[in-house]
């Protein structure tokens, strides 16, 4: 179907259906676009970042992961230049008083809202504050971190000497990230709170460009593997180099991996040289025992949205096709959501054919022995044909119906969410068959 607002408004209305995505503070009128993760959303978001974890750090031998304080000494937002640097060009309203980004407004625009005159542009900083302390007179006012990846600068000499470690090697970090954003929107692609997958990856101060070219090249490729592993097209993508002038404080260069959302093209991930800007602006500089030399080490680092990344899922898998119903010749619309599998929130639902006692026996027994190694949805509830419809919408990669014959023969239907095709599988064997076909690639 068309990539349209359209298609936006029926994800939106699917997840907030079905246990994806709710509105937060729902019961008393919501809060300026915060959402809460739902039990299927919830799956998603901890499949998603195990992935990442896994993919980034696990799998490679110059990774190691850190998960460091939310919030920190505000020297930390002082050096990084946050705290000067990390704002928004915003105007005021004169008559609403509502705040918009002028970078955002035509010139000599006038309010959107109300067309009031907007007043001249200034700086909006997008740290979050908080107080530490008994009372608010006296507590000392810190920041909540707009980005983790501070978190591992500072901790940069601490894991050299725990781990011994030599240049090149990554840090990484998942976790919550929170910006005082002015325009949040677009369900939720931009929201005031959100978690973060970065990496910082240090190398040797560069003698030449190729330098760090190469490693950011490298990382470019990685970051594409990825996009590709979590179900999105290459042409979904656009990679944009991010003009000199609007380069963020730390950067030399930037490629934003925008992706075509619906409601347009915009940033999934972005992949920065961040040169030795943050840790020369800390003061912590890299000793290399077996030349004796010393300097500050440079920075490539990939970094990736958590709730884009699931935004962005949902929007490639959602798909409308016809399928055949049980009469002959006749077709129904099906949405099914074709998740890679290992990032589907249920990979097996149990579905005993009817509610006679003989069959809810074995299937609970089937669901819960399945339950050791997968998530599993156990549902007698209506006709298999909306049970299996049911699982299409939320993507599960197998429908299992147990009926009279499993009974006597001890097999169970298989049913695969994409192809819709069905096989007999004995019900002892159904556990080393579904984990085979859960290693196969999407
Ligand atoms: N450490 C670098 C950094 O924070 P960024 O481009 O500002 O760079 C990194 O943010 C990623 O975090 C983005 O590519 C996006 O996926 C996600 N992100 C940033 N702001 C966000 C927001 N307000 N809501 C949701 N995700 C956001």
């Amino acid at each position: 179907m068309d990539n349209t607002q359209e298609k936006m408004d029926k994800i939106i209305s699917l997840a907030k259906r079905r246990g994806f995505i709710y509105p937060g503070s729902e019961i008393y009128g919501g809060l300026q676009n915060s959402w809460d993760f739902g039990p299927l959303g919830a799956e998603m978001k901890i499949n998603i970042k195990t992935e990442w974890w896994n993919y980034f750090v696990r799998k490679r031998g110059d990774m190691v992961g850190v998960d460091t304080a939310l919030i920190m000494n505000n020297k930390v937002w002082e050096s990084s230049g946050h705290l000067a640097n990390f704002s928004d060009p915003l105007s005021e309203c004169k008559k609403c008083h509502r705040r918009f980004r002028t970078d955002h407004l035509e010139l000599d625009a006038k309010c959107p809202d109300c067309d009031g005159e907007l007043s001249a542009s200034r700086q909006f900083n997008m740290m979050l504050k908080t107080y530490l302390g008994v009372t608010e007179e006296k507590a000392s006012e810190v920041y909540f971190r707009p980005e983790t990846a501070q978190g591992m600068f500072v901790n940069f000499q601490n894991i050299i000497d725990s781990l011994r470690i030599k240049l090149p090697f990554g840090v990484a970090q998942i976790g919550k990230a929170f910006r005082n954003e002015i325009t949040p929107g677009n369900y939720i692609f931009r929201t005031r709170e959100f978690e973060q997958m970065e990496i910082e990856y240090f190398i040797p101060a560069p003698k030449k460009d190729s330098d760090w070219q190469t490693h950011f090249e490298s990382w470019r490729v990685d970051m594409q593997k990825w996009i590709a592993h979590i179900g999105i097209k290459p042409d979904e993508i656009y990679e944009l180099d991010i003009p000199q002038n609007e380069l963020a404080h730390y950067s030399k260069r930037t490629i934003d991996f925008e992706y075509y959302f619906p409601f347009g093209r915009k940033e999934l991930y972005g992949l920065a040289y961040r040169t030795d800007f943050d840790l020369k602006n800390h003061g912590i500089k890299y000793h290399n025992n077996e030349t004796g030399e010393e300097y500050y080490p440079h920075v490539i680092e990939p970094t990736f949205g958590v709730e884009r990344t699931l935004l962005a899922a949902i929007c490639s898998a959602y798909t409308e096709e016809d399928a055949p119903t049980s009469e002959e010749n006749e077709t129904e619309k099906r949405v099914v959501m074709k998740f890679p599998k290992w990032l589907a929130p249920i990979k097996i639902a149990v579905l005993p054919l009817s509610k006679k006692d003989e069959l809810i026996s074995v299937s609970q027994k089937l669901a819960s022995d399945l339950r050791q190694n997968f998530v599993v949805a156990y549902d007698e509830t209506q006709s298999i044909g909306k049970r299996y419809r049911r699982q299409d919408e939320i993507g599960t990669p197998y429908c299992l119906t147990v009926d009279f014959d499993s009974l006597t023969d001890g097999k169970v239907t298989v049913r695969d969410r994409d192809t819709m095709k069905q096989d007999r599988i004995n019900i002892s064997e159904s556990a080393k068959y579904l984990k085979e076909k859960m290693a196969e690639s999407i």
